[in-house]
């Protein structure tokens, strides 16, 4: 099956992050938000990357105006109608998801595909809204979306092959690497990244290391581009939190287990970046200052 015409679903950090690549890659692309206000954010946080990338030298000004101009950014779920694949992207919440799939199911052509981006509800929950689940797939895309390779391609019990296979097509054109994985928590790269995440945590709970030499250990030591506190902030404490209940809640094995800590700065509001505080204070967005967090 081929894929012309891409519709998105949700324009905030993953989803512009998709729509750009997506337009980057010529296709149309049509992105639905909930309000204009919202369709206007996520726009102009796709323009503003682009014009960095202009001035880096990285992109040419033709291009990006080309780039823009197959860029559809609409609150009317209607235009989603010739989209060959939908990709949805809003919050991680399973009654908002099911919500927008009811909603878009008759909207939306007899072979198009269905995709989430989610990154830790189950795909087979989300496709049961449908009529049609066996054209419901996972394209999990990796934070920030302009810039990592990976993409993992996630199939149900269910899913036709033909639809498996085409968005795998589909990831490659978009310059970037399919995996393939099946509709288990977590897939492949929260399945490991997570408890390796919970158990920096625990170190530094149990006095290992600080903060900034646990990630210092392994940014030098092991070649990581982020230390796990720093990636931590990066993808956002609630994000990490609510993955770990998801993986706790499945396997029931303590390395899912999301450690007192995390669970209190998440109640606390301290989420990382986008809060301003996490395991880093960021005040100061050039130079972030360590957290005293166990002190007494
Ligand atoms: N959006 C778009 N582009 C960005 C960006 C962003 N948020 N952040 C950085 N970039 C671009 C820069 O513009 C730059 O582009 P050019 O090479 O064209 O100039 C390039 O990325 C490198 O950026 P920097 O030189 O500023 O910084 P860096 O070399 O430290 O790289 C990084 C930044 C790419 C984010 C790197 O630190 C990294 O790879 N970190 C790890 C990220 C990671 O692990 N992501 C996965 C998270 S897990 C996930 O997403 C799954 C989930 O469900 C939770």
């Amino acid at each position: 099956m081929e894929i012309r015409e891409i519709g998105v679903v949700g324009c905030g950090l993953m989803g512009s992050g998709i729509a750009q690549v997506c337009a980057a890659s010529g296709f149309p692309t049509v992105v639905v938000e909930a309000t204009q206000e919202l369709c206007d954010r996520g726009l102009g946080n796709i323009v503003k990357r682009l014009e960095r990338a202009v001035q880096k030298g990285s992109l040419k000004a033709p291009e990006k105006t080309a780039i823009e101009g197959r860029l559809r950014v609409t609150t009317d779920q209607t235009k989603l109608a010739n989209c060959d694949i939908v990709i949805e992207a809003i919050i991680e919440r399973i009654e908002e998801k099911n919500r927008l799939w009811r909603a878009l199911d008759p909207i939306l052509k007899k072979d198009a595909i269905l995709a989430s981006n989610t990154s830790s509800i189950s795909i087979t929950e989300m496709m049961m809204a449908t009529s049609r689940p066996q054209r419901f797939i996972g394209v999990h895309f990796m934070n920030p979306v302009p810039v990592m390779e990976l993409v993992e391609v996630i199939r149900t019990i269910v899913t036709d092959q033909e639809v498996f296979d085409s968005a795998i097509a589909f990831v490659r054109k978009l310059g970037k690497q399919p995996v393939r994985t099946s509709d288990r928590p977590g897939f492949i790269v929260n399945r490991i990244l997570v408890p390796y995440l919970l158990d920096a945590i625990r170190a530094l709970e149990e006095g290992v290391g600080s903060i900034e030499d646990i990630d210092k250990s392994m940014r030098l030591g092991c070649g990581h581009p982020m230390g796990p506190f720093v990636l931590l902030d990066f993808v956002g404490l609630d994000t990490t939190y609510y993955i770990s209940n998801v993986l706790f809640e499945e396997f029931k094995e303590p390395r899912f287990a999301a450690p007192s800590l995390l669970k209190r700065m998440v109640i606390a509001g301290w989420h990382g970046k986008k809060t301003g505080r996490g395991f880093y204070d960021y005040s100061d967005p050039n130079s972030p200052k360590v957290m005293d967090l166990l002190r007494l």
